[in-house]
């Protein structure tokens, strides 16, 4: 399988915040911009494996500034990593108030696709070719989550053992 570039990954959606994505006082509900997230993080990771993907988790989603209703939301992702049958995919969020052109950065997440087969079995994907400093340096942090995350999951189902 060939090995693909981050460039290859690279998805951008844009989303008009109207009045159902928020709440009576003009802030947009976390859950639509988790949901923008999955749907972009999905794509960039659809893009890299050319598979049908499943989201298996998140490792970090931080809300830095509220986002309000009539702004404009853009959200970028690309494949920061992939292992055997799993990428981390990086999405970046920022919101613009059109009429005044200010942007301001408002979340940044790092999801988990696993590509699976027709029947949801976890399937390879093509190897990431980091090229440029920047996305060697997202390579490596992706590969510190994850064996944190694994270390992690070893570490409680140890102290369940132990706990009985
Ligand atoms: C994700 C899923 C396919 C993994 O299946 P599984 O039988 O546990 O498969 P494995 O243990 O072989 O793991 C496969 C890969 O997923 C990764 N993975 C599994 N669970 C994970 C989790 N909670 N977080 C991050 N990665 C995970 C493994 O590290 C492995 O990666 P690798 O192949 O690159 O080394 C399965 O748990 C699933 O279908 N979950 C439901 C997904 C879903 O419905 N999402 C929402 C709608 S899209």
């Amino acid at each position: 399988m060939e090995a693909r570039t981050v460039e290859d990954s690279r998805s951008v959606l844009v989303h008009w915040m109207g009045p159902t994505d928020a709440n009576s006082a003009g802030f947009v509900h976390g859950g639509v911009v988790m949901k923008l997230i999955d749907e972009v993080a999905g794509v960039a990771s659809v893009r890299h494996s050319h598979c049908r993907v499943v989201t298996a988790g998140a490792d970090r989603l931080t809300f830095l500034l509220p986002i309000h209703v009539g702004e404009l939301v853009t959200l970028r992702a690309s494949v920061n990593a992939a292992w055997k049958s799993s990428m981390e995919v990086g999405v970046r969020v920022e919101a613009e108030n059109p009429r005044t052109g200010e942007v301001r950065h408002t979340n940044t997440a790092y999801l988990t696709m696993v590509a699976v087969d027709d029947q949801g079995r976890p399937t390879a994907v093509p190897e990431l070719h980091a090229e440029s400093p920047d996305e060697l340096h997202r390579q490596a942090e992706a590969q510190l989550r994850r064996t944190n995350r694994l270390a992690e999951r070893e570490q409680i189902l140890e102290q369940r053992e132990r706990e009985g």
